[in-house]
């Protein structure tokens, strides 16, 4: 299965994506936590990317299109892949469509703008394995400690309301527009995105469901 996951930010796509890598067995790249690293390893990449992610901007598409190029092309993405936060605009899109990848799904994460700050807020991501926490809603085990690792959690700088909200009209005036994109090629799927974490992946499952073998 090769799937796109889209959804406003906070949305839920990197817990989703997650759950779906585990029962498929497939690799989930998001283009967020590529790009994060490269900041932390202050690369040419993460240079260029920074000031962008600091203002709730997308990264110029070429930037983005280049990082995809070369993993989709890699031998990683043999049995099928998730792609998290790409595309986000039109270009992005026509771009993947000009790699010559066939896309099975395009499946959408709804939740309302209202939602969005509240779970941003209280996100927690891991410093060393990127697993996603909410304090409230997806609390890891032991206070600011990875179940998965037991590293540090922190809170991610675009988490600040402000960006959180620049984010949202981003996502609103250059992404949302894909839905059209995928829905004229019949491949897109809406999951209701508000539910809690796990009513939310049983949702998931069954719109995927389809693609089982
Ligand atoms: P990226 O990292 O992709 O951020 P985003 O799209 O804004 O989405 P998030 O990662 O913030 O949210 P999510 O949907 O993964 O939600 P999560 O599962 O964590 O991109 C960051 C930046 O990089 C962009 O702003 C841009 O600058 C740049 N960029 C990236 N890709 C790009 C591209 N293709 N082109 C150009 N620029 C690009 O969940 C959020 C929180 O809610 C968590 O705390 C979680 O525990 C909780 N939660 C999840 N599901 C539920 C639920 N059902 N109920 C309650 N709480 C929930
Ligand atoms: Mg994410």
């Amino acid at each position: 299965m090769n799937l796109i996951l889209m959804g406003a930010p906070g949305a839920g796509k990197g817990t989703q994506s997650a759950k779906i890598a585990e029962k498929w067995n497939i690799p989930a790249v998001s283009t967020g936590d590529m790009l994060r690293a490269a900041v932390k390893e202050g690369t040419e990449l993460g240079k260029a990317a920074k000031s962008f992610m600091d203002a709730g901007q997308l990264v110029p598409d070429e930037v983005v299109i280049g990082i995809i190029k070369d993993y989709l092309s890699s031998d990683k993405c043999t049995n099928g892949f998730i792609l998290d936060g790409f595309p986000r605009s039109i270009p992005q899109a026509e771009a993947l469509d000009a790699m010559g990848v066939k896309i099975d799904a395009a499946l959408s994460l709804e939740v309302a703008d209202e939602k969005i700050v509240e779970r941003m807020s209280g996100r927690r991501i891991c410093s060393s394995c990127g697993a996603s926490y909410h304090v409230v809603y997806n609390p890891p085990k032991q206070a600011d400690v990875c179940n998965v690792c037991a590293s540090a959690l922190y809170t991610r700088a675009d988490d600040a309301a402000e960006t959180v909200l620049n984010r949202l009209s981003t996502y609103h005036a250059i992404t949302e527009p894909l839905k059209d994109y995928y829905a004229a090629k019949g491949i897109l799927i809406c999951v209701d995105g508000q539910e809690d974490v796990e009513d939310t992946t049983a949702c998931v499952m069954k719109a995927l469901s389809k693609f089982e073998a």
